[in-house]
């Protein structure tokens, strides 16, 4: 019999709420005020996030995973099995759980910020998968992404979903990809990236009828309310989801609703009614571009895969 394999957890990203909190005050201080998208994510931000994607309006999700279910084996033949998968924030590893029956990798590394979110869906996976090698890594891999050798064995494919990669300026998203490159030897990158299309469905995707994003947007002001201290009332500002053509980006906003100051420890800021608070780009790409960008990161000329209707992007980029 087969010993019982348990997953391995490596926690490498230590948190510095100091550091947090300077750069929470820089972004409210600057002109116009910005605050990260990273802070969306506490734990009702999490479910409000999860509701967006049953949106009618927030088409990725659905669009990807139909990406998946029709092109998967497809995609499967490209990437070969028995290779490391890196899922690049993790989180309940759902749509990694289901690529499984097609790469058939060897390994499953799951990153996410904390090991602590990774906990019980590893040790799902371990059950259901008693063969995979599953390790569960905590790096904040949009700042640091360095896997040691080992970890990564002789061919690592990393797995990007969720169009999150649209969060990142394209020169951060190019850095990043570059960073990803030189770890891919003898592997490539899967990744999904939200294509442009018509302003109206990106718009009503950022600004849906039920005020679900408007939740998820406004619940930042709770965040930065417990990081710093701060005293911004929710009722005070409005959602604005708005895309913006030149830049290729749906944008999101704080907008207060009139003349009001926020205070926290030692320090405060007027904002005038009508004024925003940048809280989150989501940049959109074409086919072209994102194939060009994934080869000036030092990749292979990638397939890609898409939904009928051209909205959604799937690319396999090989690092050769
Ligand atoms: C999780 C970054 C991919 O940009 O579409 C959804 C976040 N913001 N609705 C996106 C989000 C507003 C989402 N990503």
């Amino acid at each position: 019999m087969t010993p019982l394999r348990t997953p391995r957890f490596i926690q490498r990203h230590v948190a510095d709420t100091a550091a947090d909190r300077r750069e929470i005050e820089s972004g409210l201080m600057q002109q116009p005020a910005h605050a990260a998208p990273k802070y969306f994510y506490d734990r009702l931000g999490s479910h409000l996030f999860e509701a967006i994607t049953e949106l009618p309006e927030y088409y990725p999700t659905r669009t990807e995973a139909a990406i998946f279910a029709s092109h998967g084996a497809a995609m499967a033949r490209r990437i070969g099995s028995g290779a490391t998968l890196i899922d690049l924030g993790a989180g309940n590893c759902a749509k990694a759980i289901r690529l499984f029956p097609l790469l058939e990798p060897s390994r499953y590394v799951a990153v996410d910020i904390s090991v602590d979110f990774l906990h019980d869906a590893l040790k799902r996976v371990q059950r259901e998968h008693p063969a995979l090698d599953v390790v569960g890594l905590g790096q904040d891999f949009s700042a640091t992404l360095d896997l040691d050798d080992d970890l990564i064995g002789t061919r690592g494919v990393f797995f990007y979903p969720g169009s999150s990669i649209g969060n990142f300026t394209p020169g951060d998203a190019l850095a990043f990809l570059k960073r990803v490159r030189s770890q891919a030897q003898g592997g490539g990158l899967l990744i999904g990236v939200d294509l442009v299309k018509p302003g109206a469905i990106l718009q009503a995707a950022y600004d849906d009828a039920l005020g679900v994003t408007a939740a998820f947007n406004l619940n930042l002001l709770r965040q930065l309310n417990r990081l710093i201290g701060s005293d911004f009332a929710p009722a005070d500002w409005q959602h604005v989801g708005l895309w913006n053509e030149s830049a290729s980006r749906v944008e999101m906003h704080l907008e207060a609703r009139r003349d009001l100051t926020v205070r926290w420890s030692g320090s405060q800021r007027e904002f005038r009614a009508g004024e925003r608070i940048h809280t989150e780009n989501s940049c959109k790409y074409t086919v072209e571009n994102f194939a060009t960008m994934l080869q000036d990161a030092g990749f292979e000329a990638p397939e890609h895969w898409t939904d009928e209707r051209g909205w959604f992007g799937v690319f396999w980029a090989p690092a050769g």
